[in-house]
This record gives structure tokens, C-alpha cells and sequence, in this order.
């Protein structure tokens, strides 16, 4: 099997996770990150089963070697400029994979790389970063990846299945990522302007009444979309998000506690364009947008 050599665009959890899986699985990788004086560094990854550190190479985007696979991990907010930074080293069929939250990036991307195969994919891995190029791999999940331009599998997918991360091709991305950021829109907004963990919103009626207004105006909007089968289940797919995960603090309160950035735009804003765009009334979801980007600034 012909390993690609992959470049990794952010080194937050997702990231480094990545790296120390396809060290694992002797794909080479490089990080890539906002500074550095060293030819390499040591990723240290927490788990169930214990610690480990594994060195990796790691190299700034202003180096001029030629990058021919490409994943990024950034925060949605930072693909664009993430993007801009190494466009200059892409090979003339350089691959990039986007791996982050929220939708619209993608076709940011193919704008501006319009000779680049663009794909991208969605993890339910459990992973937060514990210091730099320090993380604990908390739980298990699945990432599905897909293309923005083909649905057919590309060679480079087949190493990935040897990731100890579990990978799959995903034929219909965009469903997939529709169906995740239906889920995102109707708890994290929620449990940001509240400041309670995602199990609070079941537990609590007043909360759970709110979720539920949240799915409705989702589920008009995905059948608008022609994405029925979220339409049909969000209600019950979220209150299995909400019980499987009630411990966590979803990424958008972690954001607001700790005065950083959120993804807002690229959920709830996205959803409330695509909205907008046929006509169809969110007032509630525009009402959490308008909080939680008035508290972005
Ligand atoms: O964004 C998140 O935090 C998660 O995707 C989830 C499960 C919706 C909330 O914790």
C-alpha cells in the first residue's frame, strides 16, 4: 500500500490526534504550526490505556517544500486564512481535507482552490487539548470523510481504514455534515447562552421546550433541503446526543468560558443563510445567532 505523506493545518486536538494516529499506522505526516525553531515535536497523547509520545515532524506554512495531501483542523473561523497561508506550497493536484465543524467551508475552499480536489469529513472523536501538542483522547467515535467533487473513494483513503481512529467513506458528505451541524445548531447555542452542560437541556422542561422550537424550524429547513431523513428524526436524534454526552460542555460553551472565538457562523449562521435563502422563518434560531455573535465581539 502506497502511504501519501500528509500535512496537517492545526494543531489543536483534532489535530494532533491525527498525527499521532497516522504515526501509529507509519503514514507520514508533518505538522504544520504557527511557529516553530525545531525540525520536530513531541506530541503526548492521553487514554483509556495509558500515556504515549510520539515525535513528529513539524515545519512552518512559510517553508516552500511542496504539499501534495493536506488535512485541516483548524477552528471553522481560521480555515480561510489557514488556507491562504499554504496555498502558495500546493502541488498542482494537491488533495485537501477539511476536517472541521460547522458547513459552507468546503465551498470556500473549492473558491479559493479551483484546481484543488477539495473533500471533507465530520469525527465524533472525543479529544481535547490539555496543553501545546498535549491531549487526552477522552472517547471513541467515527470519522466519515467524503469528497466535495466526486463521490467516489480517492487511493489515498485506504491507509486510513489502519488508523486506530475509526475512518469510513462517506458517498453523501453533505448529509452527513447536515445531519451533525442539525445537532450542533439545536444544542450548542442552547447550552452557551445558558451555561449548562448539553444534559441539563433534557432534564430541564423549559430548556427541553426550547430544544424542541430549535427542531422544528431545523427540521422545516431540512426538508427544504431535500435532507429528510434529518427532518424526520432530529427530535429523537438530539435527545440521544443530549443523554449520551449530558457530562460534556459543548465546544460552543467551552468558546464562551474561556472568551474565545465560536463557530456560531458556521452553524446556526449557516443554517439561518440557508434559511434566509428560501424564505423560511428561524426566528428562534436568529434570535441565538444574534446573542452568541453580539457576545463573539
Ligand atoms: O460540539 C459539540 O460539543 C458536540 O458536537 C456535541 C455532542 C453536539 C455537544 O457536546
Amino acid at each position: 500500500m502506497t502511504h501519501r505523506h500528509w500535512h496537517i493545518l492545526g494543531a489543536g486536538a483534532v489535530g494532533c490526534l491525527f498525527a499521532h494516529a497516522m504515526a501509529g499506522a507509519s503514514i507520514p505526516c508533518t505538522l504544520i504550526r504557527k511557529h516553530t525553531a525545531q525540525s520536530h515535536c513531541l506530541l503526548h497523547v492521553q487514554n483509556h490505556a495509558g500515556e504515549s509520545r510520539v515525535k513528529i515532524p513539524c515545519e512552518t506554512a512559510a517553508q516552500s517544500t511542496p504539499v501534495e495531501y493536506l488535512l485541516v483542523t483548524t477552528k471553522a473561523y481560521d480555515v480561510e486564512i489557514a488556507l491562504r497561508s499554504i496555498r502558495h506550497r500546493l502541488a498542482e493536484n494537491a488533495s485537501v481535507l477539511l476536517l472541521v465543524n460547522g458547513m459552507g467551508l468546503a465551498e470556500q475552499a473549492a473558491t479559493l482552490l479551483p484546481d484543488k480536489r477539495i473533500f471533507c469529513g465530520i469525527t465524533t472523536e472525543g479529544a481535547y487539548r490539555r496543553g501545546p501538542l498535549d491531549i487526552c483522547h477522552a472517547g471513541h467515535g467515527i470519522t466519515r470523510i467524503g469528497g466535495l467533487q466526486t463521490e467516489a473513494e480517492p487511493d489515498w483513503f485506504a491507509p486510513w481504514r489502519a488508523l486506530h481512529l475509526q475512518c469510513q467513506w462517506e458517498k453523501q458528505i453533505g448529509a452527513a455534515l447536515w445531519h451533525k451541524l442539525a445537532i450542533n445548531c439545536a444544542i450548542n447555542p442552547l447550552t452557551a447562552v445558558h451555561g449548562c452542560r448539553n444534559g441539563e437541556l433534557g432534564k430541564n422542561a423549559k430548556l427541553w421546550a426550547e430544544v424542541e422550537t430549535l427542531c422544528d424550524e431545523i427540521a422545516t429547513v431540512s426538508t427544504a433541503l431535500g435532507y429528510t431523513q434529518t427532518a424526520n428524526t432530529i427530535v429523537e436524534d438530539v435527545a440521544r446526543v443530549i443523554r449520551d454526552t449530558a457530562d460534556n460542555r459543548s465546544s460552543m460553551l467551552q468558546d464562551v468560558q474561556a472568551c474565545r472565538q465560536t463557530e456560531i457562523d458556521f452553524i446556526t449562521g449557516y443554517l439561518v443563510s440557508r434559511a434566509t435563502a428560501m424564505n423560511l422563518p428561524v426566528p428562534h434560531n436568529e434570535t441565538l445567532l444574534r446573542r452568541i455573535s453580539d457576545d463573539n465581539t
